[in-house]
């Protein structure tokens, strides 16, 4: 099995580009932000997410599960099909309020462990070269200026139909790198060894290929 670990701050273009990734290599892609996106869509009609002590104890109640249906993940809470419900900017904030608690990391962890014993996979998130899969084979650390993950986020936003402004998605852009790389476990941090990739002045397209060649190139 083959693991290639693809971390880096909201809206480098991770998903895209680990997605793409993987279909040019014949493996899984798993996308580890939904699993924190699941995790808030629970807490957060029922308690304050950002509070671990109501947290915590409602751990007991969720289910989480990723499922590939031709190659697309889906993700489970508690037997539903949450994937497209977790995209909004609400679940951001809360999935980054969450994602802060050690014991959700803790509950989140073997399940994405595991994946990757069982599966050649494409791995993104924040803490998947640095945590998850230490002993990936490849690790990539995306990244881009602020304003323009920004910029792309609001693109994706407005597209699905959402009503938000540039200022409020860059404003989120800014509060969730900060909480992310600020927390006190598990941090957003690029690995040692991993290679840093930076898409400011990429279109996708050459992201995408200098992601592929990166992996080729590791891969020898
Ligand atoms: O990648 P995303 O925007 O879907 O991630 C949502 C939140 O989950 C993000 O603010 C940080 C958190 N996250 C994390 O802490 N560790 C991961 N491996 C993936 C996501």
């Amino acid at each position: 099995m083959i693991s290639v670990a693809i971390d880096g701050p909201a809206g480098a273009g991770k998903s895209t580009i680990a997605r793409a990734a993987a279909k040019e290599l014949g493996f899984l892609y798993a996308d580890t932000g939904a699993l924190y996106r699941a995790v808030a869509c629970y807490m957060m009609s029922r308690v304050d997410p950002a509070d671990a002590s109501a947290v915590v104890p409602l751990l007991d109640e969720v289910s989480v599960e990723l499922k590939f249906a031709e190659g697309e993940q889906r993700v489970f809470l508690n037997g539903e099909d949450v994937s497209d419900r977790i995209r909004t900017p609400e679940v951001s904030v809360h999935a980054s309020e969450v994602s802060q608690i050690p014991q959700v990391r803790q509950f989140l962890f073997s399940l994405q462990q595991d994946l990757a014993k069982t599966n050649s996979i494409v791995m993104d998130g924040r803490d998947i070269g640095t945590v998850v899969l230490p002993h990936a084979a490849v690790k990539i650390f995306l990244t881009a200026d602020p304003e323009v993950r920004a910029r792309r986020r609001f693109r994706e936003l407005t597209e699905k139909g959402l009503e938000v402004t540039f200022e409020e998605v860059l404003a989120d852009v800014v509060k969730r790198d900060d909480a992310d790389m600020h927390r006190a476990v598990s941090p957003l941090r690029q690995a040692a060894d991993a290679v840093r990739v930076d898409t400011t002045d990429c279109s996708l397209e050459e992201s995408i290929a200098r992601v592929i060649r990166v992996i080729r190139e590791k891969q020898g």
